[in-house]
């Protein structure tokens, strides 16, 4: 049989800065990177290009069933229609189910010795036989403050009230779903940011990887 690729799964909450500590550490370790996030919102987004609610779940269970994973980097995914609808599609477990073999097949199918997954259910829900797990969080206000800054670099004209209170209904959905809620496994590594540049955080998760 063929040995398993090792998985390193990065879960957290949104704007931790999880997504950047991921993609640093593939690039340094020569790993395949998939940010899990993109899938939900390619699902939520192909709904908002047809002009169909997010809740509609025959809509979405037929967009994650055809979604098309060369498509993730297309900018509007990033933008803030995905990210509302994105966590509204992600409590469905019709969706959640539809996602699950590409995730798990992704990283045999990188050619590559090893993968990062990042997301909110990868060391509980899709790699639960993770080699290193980690959940990266931050304050609140502190989260919000970072997406607002990254949303007006988008050129999107948005108050930080907005975002905020955007954030903390996203962090209650996601957390409070009953299918794969956003949470820490029990082996998880904890990593708080809210006081971390891009560099600590990135040292402070390379440590724990090189003391394996
Ligand atoms: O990390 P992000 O903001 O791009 O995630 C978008 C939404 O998708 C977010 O509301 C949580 C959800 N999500 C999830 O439920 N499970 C994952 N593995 C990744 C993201």
């Amino acid at each position: 049989m063929k040995k398993p690729v090792p998985v390193i799964a990065i879960d957290g909450t949104a704007a931790s800065g999880k997504g950047t500590m991921a993609r640093r550490l593939a690039t340094h370790l020569d790993y395949a990177y998939l940010d899990t996030g993109l899938l939900y919102r390619r699902v939520a987004y192909t709904l908002f290009e047809k002009g169909l609610p997010f809740e509609e779940a025959d809509a979405a269970l037929q967009a994650a069933r055809t979604l098309d994973a060369t498509k993730l980097d297309d900018p509007a995914l990033r933008g803030p229609e995905a990210g509302r609808g994105s966590s509204i599609v992600a409590a469905m477990p019709t969706v959640r189910l539809a996602l699950y073999d590409f995730q798990r097949e992704f990283p045999a199918k990188s050619g590559k010795p090893g993968a990062i997954l990042d997301g909110r259910d990868i060391g509980t829900v899709i790699f639960p036989e993770a080699i290193l797990k980690f959940y990266v969080d931050a304050d609140q206000a502190e989260r919000a403050r970072r997406r607002h800054k990254e949303l007006l670099g988008q050129g999107l004209d948005v108050f930080y009230e907005k975002v905020l209170e955007d954030m903390k209904i996203r962090d209650a959905r996601d957390a409070g779903r009953p299918d794969a809620p956003m949470k820490a496994a029990p082996d998880a590594i904890h990593i708080d940011t809210t006081h971390m540049g891009p560099d600590e955080v990135f040292q402070e998760a390379l440590k724990y990887i090189q003391d394996r």
